[in-house]
Protein backbone atom coordinates (compact mmCIF):
# COMPACT_ATOMS: atom_id res chain seq x y z
CA UNK A 1 0.00 0.00 0.00
CA UNK A 2 0.97 3.43 -1.05
CA UNK A 3 0.02 6.39 1.30
CA UNK A 4 -0.45 9.89 0.19
CA UNK A 5 0.82 12.59 2.96
CA UNK A 6 0.17 16.33 3.67
CA UNK A 7 0.45 18.99 5.72
CA UNK A 8 0.51 22.04 6.50
CA UNK A 9 3.25 24.68 8.06
CA UNK A 10 2.02 23.71 11.62
CA UNK A 11 1.71 20.19 10.85
CA UNK A 12 5.42 19.94 8.76
CA UNK A 13 7.58 18.87 11.31
CA UNK A 14 5.24 15.74 12.31
CA UNK A 15 4.91 14.78 8.96
CA UNK A 16 8.78 14.99 8.79
CA UNK A 17 8.71 12.73 11.72
CA UNK A 18 6.14 10.49 9.82
CA UNK A 19 7.74 9.65 6.69
CA UNK A 20 11.25 9.39 8.37
CA UNK A 21 9.41 6.39 10.21
CA UNK A 22 8.23 5.42 6.40
CA UNK A 23 11.62 5.40 5.28
CA UNK A 24 12.73 3.47 8.06
CA UNK A 25 10.22 0.77 8.09
CA UNK A 26 9.31 0.56 3.75
CA UNK A 27 6.46 2.07 4.25
CA UNK A 28 5.83 3.75 0.83
CA UNK A 29 3.94 7.14 0.32
CA UNK A 30 3.89 10.23 -1.64
CA UNK A 31 4.27 13.50 -0.01
CA UNK A 32 1.79 15.69 -1.68
CA UNK A 33 3.62 19.07 0.39
CA UNK A 34 3.69 21.51 1.87
CA UNK A 35 7.78 21.09 2.15
CA UNK A 36 8.99 23.97 4.56
CA UNK A 37 7.07 25.83 7.29
CA UNK A 38 6.33 28.71 5.68
CA UNK A 39 2.70 29.68 6.60
CA UNK A 40 0.14 28.16 3.84
CA UNK A 41 -3.34 27.36 3.74
CA UNK A 42 -4.23 23.72 4.67
CA UNK A 43 -7.25 23.20 2.36
CA UNK A 44 -4.92 22.73 -0.36
CA UNK A 45 -3.20 19.84 0.88
CA UNK A 46 -6.34 18.28 2.00
CA UNK A 47 -7.88 18.96 -1.03
CA UNK A 48 -4.71 16.80 -3.20
CA UNK A 49 -4.34 14.17 -0.75
CA UNK A 50 -8.46 13.83 -0.27
CA UNK A 51 -8.48 13.56 -4.45
CA UNK A 52 -5.86 11.26 -4.83
CA UNK A 53 -7.60 9.16 -2.64
CA UNK A 54 -10.90 9.37 -3.69
CA UNK A 55 -9.54 8.98 -7.48
CA UNK A 56 -8.25 5.42 -6.38
CA UNK A 57 -4.54 6.69 -7.03
CA UNK A 58 -3.75 5.94 -3.44
CA UNK A 59 -5.39 3.73 -1.07
CA UNK A 60 -5.39 6.01 1.87
CA UNK A 61 -4.15 9.14 3.27
CA UNK A 62 -2.74 10.85 6.22
CA UNK A 63 -3.42 14.43 6.60
CA UNK A 64 -1.38 16.71 9.37
CA UNK A 65 -1.99 20.42 10.34
CA UNK A 66 -1.67 22.26 14.33
CA UNK A 67 -5.18 20.87 15.00
CA UNK A 68 -6.39 18.31 12.46
CA UNK A 69 -9.28 19.91 12.48
CA UNK A 70 -8.58 21.97 9.31
CA UNK A 71 -7.60 18.75 7.57
CA UNK A 72 -10.62 16.90 8.43
CA UNK A 73 -13.06 19.45 7.59
CA UNK A 74 -11.69 19.81 4.44
CA UNK A 75 -11.26 15.94 3.37
CA UNK A 76 -14.52 15.35 4.40
CA UNK A 77 -16.05 17.44 1.55
CA UNK A 78 -14.42 15.03 -0.95
CA UNK A 79 -16.72 12.60 -2.21
CA UNK A 80 -16.13 9.22 -1.54
CA UNK A 81 -13.16 10.24 2.09
CA UNK A 82 -13.90 8.99 5.30
CA UNK A 83 -11.54 10.96 6.92
CA UNK A 84 -10.76 10.27 10.92
CA UNK A 85 -9.46 12.83 13.26
CA UNK A 86 -7.69 10.54 15.79
CA UNK A 87 -5.51 11.19 18.80
CA UNK A 88 -5.66 8.30 20.39
CA UNK A 89 -4.87 4.16 19.31
CA UNK A 90 -8.48 3.00 20.28
CA UNK A 91 -10.25 5.81 18.14
CA UNK A 92 -7.64 5.18 14.92
CA UNK A 93 -8.22 1.41 15.36
CA UNK A 94 -11.96 1.63 15.37
CA UNK A 95 -11.65 4.30 12.56
CA UNK A 96 -10.64 1.33 10.39
CA UNK A 97 -12.92 -1.43 11.99
CA UNK A 98 -16.11 0.18 12.24
CA UNK A 99 -15.50 3.50 9.73
CA UNK A 100 -13.62 2.47 7.19
CA UNK A 101 -11.40 5.47 7.12
CA UNK A 102 -9.72 6.22 4.18
CA UNK A 103 -7.87 9.64 5.32
CA UNK A 104 -6.63 9.80 8.55
CA UNK A 105 -6.14 13.31 10.14
CA UNK A 106 -3.51 14.07 13.07
CA UNK A 107 -2.39 17.09 14.87
CA UNK A 108 0.60 18.16 15.49
CA UNK A 109 0.11 20.24 17.99
CA UNK A 110 -2.25 18.39 20.45
CA UNK A 111 0.01 15.07 20.30
CA UNK A 112 3.61 13.88 20.25
CA UNK A 113 5.79 11.90 17.72
CA UNK A 114 5.57 8.69 19.95
CA UNK A 115 1.74 8.23 19.78
CA UNK A 116 1.37 9.84 16.23
CA UNK A 117 3.32 6.82 15.03
CA UNK A 118 1.55 4.52 17.09
CA UNK A 119 -1.86 6.04 16.00
CA UNK A 120 -0.40 5.69 12.60
CA UNK A 121 0.73 1.90 12.87
CA UNK A 122 -2.94 0.86 14.22
CA UNK A 123 -4.33 2.63 11.84
CA UNK A 124 -2.55 1.06 8.51
CA UNK A 125 -2.83 -2.14 10.09
CA UNK A 126 -6.20 -2.52 11.10
CA UNK A 127 -8.60 -3.60 8.41
CA UNK A 128 -12.23 -2.77 7.71
CA UNK A 129 -14.39 -5.33 9.63
CA UNK A 130 -16.85 -6.26 6.10
CA UNK A 131 -19.72 -5.57 8.87
CA UNK A 132 -23.14 -5.71 7.30
CA UNK A 133 -24.11 -2.92 9.41
CA UNK A 134 -21.17 -0.81 9.01
CA UNK A 135 -20.96 -1.23 5.21
CA UNK A 136 -25.21 -0.02 5.52
CA UNK A 137 -24.09 2.47 7.69
CA UNK A 138 -21.19 4.04 5.47
CA UNK A 139 -23.83 3.42 2.48
CA UNK A 140 -25.64 6.04 4.36
CA UNK A 141 -22.86 8.40 4.70
CA UNK A 142 -22.10 7.80 0.54
CA UNK A 143 -25.82 8.89 0.08
CA UNK A 144 -25.35 12.01 1.39
CA UNK A 145 -23.17 12.42 -1.31
CA UNK A 146 -25.34 11.44 -3.81
CA UNK A 147 -23.32 8.44 -4.64
CA UNK A 148 -24.76 5.57 -4.46
CA UNK A 149 -22.38 2.69 -2.75
C1 LIG B 1 -2.52 27.00 11.33
O1 LIG B 1 -2.20 28.04 12.17
C2 LIG B 1 -3.66 26.18 11.91
O2 LIG B 1 -4.83 26.95 11.97
C3 LIG B 1 -3.89 24.93 11.10
O3 LIG B 1 -2.72 24.19 11.06
C4 LIG B 1 -4.94 23.97 11.62
O4 LIG B 1 -4.77 23.72 12.98
C5 LIG B 1 -6.32 24.27 11.25
O5 LIG B 1 -7.24 23.49 11.54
Amino acid sequence: MCVAVGSDHAGFPLKLEIVKYFNEVGQGYHDFGTYDTVSCDYPDFARAVAEAVAHGEYERGILVCGTGIGMSITANKVPGIRAALCHDVFSAHQSRKHNDANVLCLGARVIGVGLALEIIEAWLETPFSQGERHLRRNAKIAALEGKCK
